[in-house]
């Protein structure tokens, strides 16, 4: 009995027989055995008190005792004091006083007459039995006190769903006490549905307990016992003996409403701004179309008045040139050359009103074709220059052809123009990846300009260098840019004065 913790040799028994023959008998064996009396009692209610006083380690009771108390009333009182191992010795063991017996859950019977080696025996065993219930117990203990104060709701059950545990988190998230629950089938403490379609959900224990393994972490709704619902996220797993039996399962809830509350207040947040951001952006779509008509019109009806103001100083010009002093005739000079300006103007806001107002046709274009071809008419229009071009093959780019022609034409004819003065001059039109994005873009060795002036590039009637030095407009890169926009694409640019200037475009 070591492995227990008992020695056999001090333990000391206490006999309850009302037949002094018998107790004496008793007593010489136990002495004879190595165990030790603690004492003898020869009534229920002596047995009792002397229990209480002697506190020892195994009580013999004899089941019929004279008086009020037998033994077993006598055996059930002990054991409400304190628990120690009772063994009920019995001369004749009828059925129903056998019932009666087990009902205070002794160690073991002795039947009169009793012999050494069996009296012994039902001793180990009972003393035996009382340590490992008295460990069970205490580990028991330990299990319901951690599972009860952990901050997750645990709900145990048998093979058969029935509910064994409740603890305090599970309580209060069901509705349901661990006495009141104990026994009942887990379906009618606890309903868990999902959360949009309101609709039941299987319980993950029947899931754990089928499959025999963990089930994966649910996002449920908890219905509890007054209809209440709790958003929470379960899961479960089977109860196997080393045997691989199945044993219970045992399901774990999480009270996450905060969580979910938080995430739905997110989403909301989110899809209110994305509604807003749309708004805003058909708002700002339909200011700049009324912009775009109303510039487009301006420009148009300009043109009238224009064209008549040309016709008569043309008709001065040619008609009544001997009448005019050689100072009127400069005058002349200059008002046809600003005439000629401002049809320039109109014509480049035109040009820029109507690429908002094209419908789109995207398809895959193939970048480097039109570049080859703008570069063969550049070089057509000016065959004395010598400029090295180099346009990587196959730069294929989704997007309206007509368009897509308009920005490699703005920028290469960019790229030929302000590297007119450059020596070796050289442009290249390649591809590369930035940001994990694929970037295409055109590089010259040109005039280049200061990167401090970089955010005017593309406002429109905006240049960077005096007519003087190079001509334009200033229109080239505000059409591009609304194209590459338009394509819902990026453009920026990269330069320093006198090394060249690259346009990258993102789309
Ligand atoms: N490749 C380049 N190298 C140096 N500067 C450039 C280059 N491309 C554009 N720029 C600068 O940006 C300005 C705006 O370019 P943009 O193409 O809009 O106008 P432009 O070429 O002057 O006239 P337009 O294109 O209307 O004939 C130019 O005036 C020039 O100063
Ligand atoms: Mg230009």
């Amino acid at each position: 009995m070591t492995d227990a913790g008992v020695d056999a040799g001090l333990a000391r028994i206490l006999i309850v027989e009302d037949e002094t023959i018998i107790a004496r008998d008793l007593a010489s064996t136990l002495v004879e055995l190595g165990y030790a009396v603690a004492g003898m009692a020869t009534s229920g209610e002596v047995a009792v008190v002397m229990a209480r006083a002697l506190l020892p380690d195994l009580v013999l009771m004899d089941i019929r005792l004279a008086g009020p108390l037998d033994g077993i009333g006598a055996a059930v009182q002990i054991n409400g004091e304190r628990e120690v191992p009772i063994i009920f010795l019995t001369s004749h063991a009828d059925r129903d006083t056998l019932r009666r017996a087990a009902l205070s859950a002794p160690l073991g019977y002795v039947l009169k007459p009793f012999e050494a080696a069996g009296l012994r025996c039902a001793i180990e065993i009972a003393l035996y039995r009382h340590v490992i219930d008295a460990r069970l117990r205490e580990r028991e203990q330990w299990l319901t006190t951690t599972l009860r104060s952990i901050s997750d709701g645990v709900v145990a059950t048998d093979a058969s769903e029935r509910v064994t545990l409740v603890n305090a988190v599970a309580e209060a998230l069901t509705g349901w006490t661990q006495a009141e629950a104990v026994g009942l089938e887990l379906d009618g403490i606890l309903t868990l549905i999902d959360e949009t379609t309101a609709r039941a959900v299987e319980n993950p224990v029947r899931l754990a307990l089928r499959e025999r393994g963990t089930t994966p972490v649910q996002h449920d709704a908890l219905v509890g016992r007054t209809g209440q619902r709790v958003a929470v996220d379960d899961r479960a797993a089977p109860i196997l003996d080393d045997a691989g039996r199945l044993l219970g399962g045992v399901m774990v809830l999480r009270d996450v409403s905060e969580q979910r509350r938080i995430q739905a207040e997110v989403r909301r947040l989110n899809a209110e701004l994305e509604k807003r951001v749309v708004e805003r952006t058909h708002q700002l779509e339909a200011a700049n179309k009324e912009l775009e008509a109303f510039s487009y019109s301006v420009a148009h009806d300009l043109r009238a008045p224009l064209r008549h103001i040309d016709g008569f100083s043309q008709i001065l010009l040619e008609d009544h040139v001997a009448g005019l002093a050689p100072e009127a005739l400069g005058h002349l000079a200059r008002i046809r050359t600003s005439i000629k300006r401002m049809g320039q103007l109109i014509d480049d806001l035109l040009r820029l009103a109507r690429i908002a107002r094209r419908d789109l046709v995207v398809r895959s274009v193939d970048v480097s074709e039109l570049a080859s071809e703008i570069i063969a008419e550049l070089r057509a229009s000016e065959p004395e220059r010598q400029v090295d071009v180099r346009i990587a093959r196959d730069i294929r780019v989704d997007g309206d052809e007509h368009l897509l022609r308009i920005v490699v034409e703005n920028l290469l004819r960019n790229a030929w123009k302000y590297t007119a003065r450059t020596a070796a001059a050289r442009i290249e039109l390649s591809t590369e990846q930035r940001d994990g994005a694929r970037v295409w873009f055109v590089r010259d060795n040109g005039a280049g300009f200061a990167m401090a002036h970089a955010e005017r590039l593309f406002g429109a009637f905006q240049r960077l260098h005096p007519a003087t030095d190079f001509e334009g407009n200033g229109v080239g890169l505000a059409i591009v840019q609304r194209i590459v926009n338009r394509h819902g694409g990026r453009i920026w640019a990269d330069a320093a004065v006198d090394c060249g200037a690259t346009f990258f475009i993102a789309m």
